[in-house]
């Protein structure tokens, strides 16, 4: 893996031109207040909430760099929920897709960047993973993962975990939290959540390495009295993304596996925010040298382009019904346009040494996020691997009582203000920028962020 990762890239001179100056002082601009106010008489209710809160319209992006219509530039540390591997408007993607897009965009035959991608993925993946079925949103690819899952234990209970997230499609919901899940009626059977070793809350309140993995054998247990041998798949985020960046201590995936290979049932690993560079490794599960039976790919595999897919090794992926033909395809999976997306981003990652430079980048946002920690009480908890991050606002750091929300939005709201998008209006901030982010542009966010948190210290301070 070394050898096709290379050496760590030269710092990148991507940073913010002089003239681009950063903030504003009324969010929105009225540009972007008209734009979306007309929008909201035709559009549906539901959009994501970094959309609704600062109602900005977007005119373009640049890199890390985002603009909106009344000409404000801000440094995006989200890039679509970690979907913009490369930022926004890179030459070589561009170029690939436009070529490709005079070409042909539909279908399902052979291409030659559809052969191109699936063997890159080979090369990529550790064996024995080595075959890739392609989709076009995460939550279809947990699907198909699923039903591969089903289709080769011929079991069908499953095992996810608090808090987890796997889209919001029936067979997925029931795998994650209670946010989406709740009063939507009967859900499929046979899935069960255990608790994640989300050690800064930790439910059974044990500190690791202590607890010796008490979690786990609470999952064990779980799974011994609800579906003892009947399990399929244990589906697990190696960092769970939408719970907040939460990172589980080493060492967590090899015992999930160990408890997956006791039931006969196939640990699938759902990697559509960590996998091709985010966490300064290819996977996240290098991190603990797990191979999981299956693992799920999304998000940033297309820097921007739907795309997604299913990776698991020859003997899986032969399984019934789900390999048989039409079976395990969709209408827009691994398009040409999709493929050629995947592919170009999937060469730039290797060609410019995102992992590498991901994981340096993501070292020094961690270290100034902690020494933040020292100075400000209300942050609890700051962790993250490569350029995934997450923080935990508290009212108090004994108790640990999430900081409401009317302070999280108002640090959402002033640091845009100031120049800077990020998931950070609830109490577990969000971090997770392209990963060619240039160190510059990097500190200069987060000293952003510090004018932020030194702005909303008063009003933390008369809440205590
Ligand atoms: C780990 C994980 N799996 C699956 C999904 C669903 O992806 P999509 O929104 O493309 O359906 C997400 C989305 O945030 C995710 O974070």
């Amino acid at each position: 893996m070394k050898a096709i990762l290379g050496q760590a890239p030269k710092p990148s001179k991507n940073h913010r031109p002089h003239h681009v100056k950063l903030g504003v002082s009324r969010i929105p601009g009225s540009k972007s207040r008209r734009l979306f106010q007309e929008e909201q008489r035709y559009i549906a209710p539901g959009l994501q909430t970094i959309a609704l809160l600062p109602q900005l319209a977007i005119e373009r992006g640049d890199g890390s760099l985002l603009t909106d219509v009344d000409g404000n530039t801000f440094i995006d540390f989200h890039s679509g929920v970690s979907v913009c591997s490369l930022g926004y408007g890179h030459p070589r993607y561009v170029a690939a897709l436009k070529v490709q897009l005079e070409k042909i965009a539909v279908g399902s035959f052979t291409t030659r960047n559809r052969l191109e991608l699936v063997k890159l993925i080979a090369r990529l993946v550790p064996r024995p993973l080595r075959r890739t079925q392609l989709f076009s949103s995460g939550a279809e690819a947990v699907e198909a993962a699923i039903r591969l899952a089903k289709s080769f234990t011929k079991k069908f209970h499953l095992f996810g975990f608090w808090s987890g997230f796997h889209g919001k499609t029936a067979g997925v919901l029931g795998l994650g939290g209670p946010d989406w899940k709740n009063e939507v009626g009967p859900l499929p059977p046979g899935i069960h959540l255990a608790a994640y070793a989300d050690c800064y809350r930790c439910p059974f309140q044990t500190t690791f390495p202590q607890c010796g993995f008490l979690c786990v054998e609470h999952l064990r247990e779980q799974i011994k009295t609800e579906a003892n041998g009947q399990v399929a798949a244990i589906v697990v985020e190696p960092i769970q993304g939408t719970a907040g960046n939460v990172v589980p201590p080493p060492g967590y995936l090899k015992v999930l596996q160990e408890v997956a290979r006791e039931q006969g049932a196939l640990l699938l690993a759902d990697e559509i925010i960590t996998g091709f560079g985010r966490t300064g490794r290819m996977f996240a599960c290098e991190h603990d040298k797990v191979v999981p039976d299956i693992m799920t790919v999304g998000k940033g595999m297309g820097s921007g382009f739907p795309v997604s897919g299913v990776i698991s090794s020859d003997e899986i992926t032969k399984a019934e019904p789900w390999s048989r033909p039409s079976a395990a395809s969709s209408s827009y999976g691994g398009n040409p346009l999709a493929s050629t997306a995947a592919l170009a981003t999937l060469r730039a990652i290797l060609d410019d040494h995102l992992v590498l430079h991901a994981e340096r980048v993501g070292a020094l946002m961690l270290r100034r996020l902690q020494a933040m920690q020292e100075k400000y009480e209300f942050i609890g908890d700051v962790r993250g691997k490569g350029l995934l991050i997450g923080i935990d606002l508290v009212k108090d750091r004994k108790t640990k009582e999430p900081l409401p929300r009317v302070l999280t939005e108002q640090i959402f709201l002033e640091a845009l203000k100031r120049g800077l998008l990020m998931m950070g209006y609830t109490a577990r901030i969000r971090i997770h920028p392209a990963l060619t982010l240039p160190e510059r542009l990097a500190e200069e966010g987060l000293n952003i962020l510090d004018e932020t948190f030194q702005a909303i210290l008063p009003r933390w301070k008369s809440l205590t």
